[in-house]
């Protein structure tokens, strides 16, 4: 078989050997665990005992995003949440966020019976724009929350200017930003909070975790007596309980998340240096698959994935659709990102479940009506990315994912233009 017939057709994929696993762990994990578990302490870090690994944790992970405090949680969604709660957001408050995100930086207010208000983002990078906030800004606007989307952070400098204006509360979503610095500060400093995720597919993982990020100590007590049913923390200057829930996190899940910390640096540098000699390799061949331009003021990107924008006129006419089962059938693990938040079905009212947004209509979030054309140019027609797995593994194999593109652009003529 040809090496020019196109492996979606039949003929020969450029590369047949799987990207490195994702999550990796050694003998470190295994001893922090092994460790948590004999030593009995698989919870409590609220009672008068010390030395939990889940507060190292916190304390090391955020001093290394040059935040003053970190507060761990169940999950990067009720970190946000917590943020929300104890800046005192609450019923009919708006609260922007982008729509290129999970679902998550839209449902947080929403648990709050806030209102979260969609902005548009910008066109080349996805990136919740500045412009777009100030434009969406009312009486009834409390909070900002900006995601560091892929790792790439948000344009700060002009978030935080609109934010300071309005003032507004600033909630940096870095549940994929693990690492990233703007300017040679740590994201999830910069904001009043920083809300960062441990799922699975996150640069660094425990399953499942969270973690708050912030520099403001009365916040720090604040959300630490949130996420623990309203215990006020040891030493703190809180004079009353608020109303909390329980949204620890335990300590089998602080003991192995200090491990994977234990890797941050090695793998976030890896990863840098792969997706640097992919964006090379990517601008030489000036094809249909462009990286993002770059940004002098990101310091340092944590991956967690290459963000790339589909030119089909670069390709023949060929829609993304047909262009990404191309170059997956090539074996590179091309894909696109979520829907817009207020198209996903995970979001959108149904018979069953239609109570909390559906009772938002009566606020002004129809969800019907909004329409962000920069985000859903992005979702549906020029958006793709690659996973930080493909970024784990050596040079040879991102150049399989330039070869695969180069492939599939110079033998598109096999494929059906209209598909
Ligand atoms: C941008 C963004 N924000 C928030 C979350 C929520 O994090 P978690 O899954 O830990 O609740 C995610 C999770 O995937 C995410 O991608």
């Amino acid at each position: 078989m040809l090496m020019s017939t196109l492996a979606v057709t039949g003929g020969t994929p450029v590369r047949a050997t799987p990207f490195p696993n994702w999550p990796i762990h050694d003998q470190r994990e295994i001893d922090a665990v092994v460790e948590a578990i004999t030593s009995s302490r698989w919870g409590g870090n609220y009672l008068e005992e010390t030395g939990f690994k889940t507060d190292e944790f916190a304390a090391r992970f955020a001093a290394y995003h040059d935040a003053r405090h970190g507060i761990p949680a169940m999950n990067g969604t009720v970190t946000m949440e917590v943020a929300l709660r104890a800046a005192g957001i609450g019923p009919g408050d708006e609260v922007i966020v982008p729509p290129i995100s999970w679902i998550a930086t839209a449902s947080a207010p929403l648990s709050l019976d806030a209102v979260p208000v969609f902005a548009d983002v910008d066109p080349q990078t996805g990136s919740l724009d500045p412009a777009a906030v100030e434009a969406a800004v009312t009486d009834r606007s409390r909070a900002v929350i900006p995601v560091h989307l892929g790792g790439r952070p948000v344009d700060l400098d002009g978030i935080l200017e609109v934010a300071r204006r309005h003032n507004l509360i600033v909630i940096e979503d870095a549940a994929h930003a693990h690492g990233s610095q703007w300017r040679g500060r740590g994201i999830g400093s910069w904001g009043d909070f920083g809300s960062f995720s441990f799922q699975i597919t996150k640069v660094m993982t425990a399953g499942e975790g969270g973690m708050l990020t912030t520099n403001d100590t009365r916040y720090a007590e604040l959300c630490a007596a949130l996420v623990n049913c309203g215990r006020i923390p040891r030493g703190s200057s809180l004079t009353e309980s608020p109303w909390g829930w329980n949204y620890r996190l335990p300590e089998l899940q602080g003991a192995l998340l200090l491990a994977q910390f234990s890797r941050i640096e090695e793998l976030t540098a890896l990863r840098a240096d792969n997706a640097a000699h992919l964006d090379r390799c990517l601008r030489e061949l000036d094809g249909p698959a462009q990286p993002l331009p770059p940004d002098p003021r990101i310091t340092r990107q944590a991956y967690y994935y290459f963000s790339l924008r589909y030119e089909a006129e670069r390709c023949g006419g060929l829609s993304r659709k047909r262009f990404i089962e191309a170059v997956q059938a090539e074996g590179i693990p091309l894909g696109v990102g979520n829907p817009v938040i207020y198209k996903n079905l995970l979001f959108r009212p149904t018979a069953a479940t239609s109570a909390v947004v559906a009772g938002l209509v009566g606020r002004g979030l129809d969800l019907s009506k909004v329409h962000c054309p920069n985000a859903e140019r992005i979702a549906e027609v020029t958006g793709m990315g690659l996973s930080q797995h493909v970024l784990l593994g050596s040079h040879a194999d991102v150049e399989d994912v330039v070869a695969a593109i180069d492939k599939v652009t110079k033998h598109a003529d096999q494929l059906a233009v209209s598909a």
